[in-house]
């Protein structure tokens, strides 16, 4: 297949780049280069040292022998660029990874909330509208969350993106429909993501377009198969409070003997997935497209759930890093229960890799041998949810600390 693969320079699609061209697909992939420039204003950088992707690919080829194309395209501003070139190149497959990802950033200030809402809408909205205006039938995979959910406890399993539900007509019979899940996201970056899910409901409706939509849970780890295979192919590893989620930044805190970082009561339980299953999970949905005119196809991409506070317990179990209680920046429920249905891509051949599997430690290993990259006045997660939020840490709303008053 040709597969375009948006936003392919970034944690999860690089990897996924790889193994799609390892696998001997013929892979373009389009970036902005957004997130390195967010890198350059935040002041951080990944844990671990990352070429251009220029070089990248170039180091790909020296490899394998085989090539990534890559084409630098603003998918939310470049629409005629966007366009002219899904014209000429005409993919079979399109893996929509183009997005600002982060929660925490979405949620710093009014510019950063402009910003995400314009990227990552305009960036979901110009492909389909693309994909309609050029008569092409590609299918296209999103990698959406599983924040769109929320993080309220229902007492009921979660289903894959479609809820029954019966609803009384004027007769007095019960009419049945499947229903997208409720939307209920907790920040402006998980609002995009609901956005994107009616975005694709129109769009597959009015129009046919082939939708494959992934609610992904949190990604964790660092290395694939073909990551692994040059020390300049490595993926990158977001630590700093905005970027780094939770399991990764656990992981590293504990090699460089930062107490491990709790919010709250650590009682949000949260949905995991092993970068490696990940892209794993892709290839497999790639494989099974739905049909033209079909309903867009949903499929929780997550293996485990777990307690934020028992995986702190446990790492601190394997490594003997202290933990910190902090205060919540975050406006979210403080506890949670998750049970989520995940039966598609298991049916499909998923096979998971666990937080048992004994990866935890290959990735503390690898927080070690980088651990002099690490600024750690950039690991604290300080970006608060609401101003009052803000004053309570004695931040603004940015996360800078402010001047105590005396
Ligand atoms: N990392 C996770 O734990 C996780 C969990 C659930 C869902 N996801 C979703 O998976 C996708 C990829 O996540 P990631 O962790 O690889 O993020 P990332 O920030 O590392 O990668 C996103 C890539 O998209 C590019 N990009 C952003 N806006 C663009 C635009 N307008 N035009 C072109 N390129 C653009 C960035 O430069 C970057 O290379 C995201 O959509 C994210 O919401 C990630």
């Amino acid at each position: 297949m040709k597969i375009a693969v948006m936003g392919g320079d970034g944690f999860v699609g690089w990897p996924t780049a790889l193994h799609l061209s390892d696998a001997g697909h013929d892979v373009h992939i389009l970036d902005n280069l957004s997130r390195r420039w967010i890198d350059t204003e935040l002041g951080v950088q990944s844990l671990t040292p990352m070429d251009s992707i220029q070089e990248r690919t170039r180091i790909w080829h020296a490899e394998t022998g085989r090539r990534i194309h890559f084409h630098l395209i603003d998918l939310a501003r470049d629409y005629d660029l966007l366009k002219t070139w899904l014209n000429e190149h005409r993919p079979d497959a399109i893996i929509h990874f183009a997005e600002q990802r982060a929660a925490p950033y979405s949620m710093k200030s009014d510019r950063h909330k402009n910003y995400t809402v314009n990227n990552n809408v305009s960036a979901t909205h110009n492909l389909l509208n693309a994909l309609v205006e050029i008569g092409l039938d590609a299918h296209l995979v999103h990698l959406g969350t599983m924040g769109v959910y929320g993080y309220s406890t229902v007492g009921a399993a979660i289903p894959e993106g479609y809820l029954p539900v019966g609803i009384e007509t004027v007769d007095g019979d019960i009419a049945s429909q499947e229903i997208l899940y409720p939307a209920n996201p907790g920040s402006i970056y998980h609002m995009t993501k609901c956005l994107d899910q009616l975005l694709f409901q129109f769009y597959a409706k009015n129009d046919g377009l082939r939708v494959t939509d992934l609610h992904q849970g949190i990604v964790w780890g660092t290395h694939t198969a073909q990551t692994r295979l040059h020390p300049q192919l490595v993926n990158r590893f977001d630590y700093d409070g905005d970027y780094g989620t939770v399991l990764n930044r656990f992981l590293i805190q504990a090699a460089i003997d930062y107490p491990l970082t709790v919010h709250g009561t650590g009682g949000q339980t949260r949905a995991f997935i092993h970068i490696q299953d990940s892209v794993r999970c892709i290839e497999i949905a790639l494989n099974n497209p739905p049909a033209r005119g079909a309903r867009v196809e949903i499929f929780n991409q997550m293996t485990e759930t777990h307690r934020v506070r028992d995986l702190a317990q446990m790492i601190s179990n394997i490594t003997g890093a202290d933990i910190a209680w902090l205060p919540n920046p975050r406006k979210e429920a403080p506890e949670n229960d998750l049970i989520v249905r995940n039966e598609k891509f298991r049916g499909l051949g998923l096979a998971p890799t666990t937080l048992e599997n004994g990866l935890l430690s290959e990735i503390v290993d690898v927080a070690k041998k980088f651990a002099y990259r690490v600024d750690r006045s950039r690991v604290p997660a300080v970006s608060a949810w609401t101003r009052d939020i803000a004053r309570t840490l004695n931040r603004d709303p940015e996360g800078k600390m402010l001047k105590s008053v005396s």
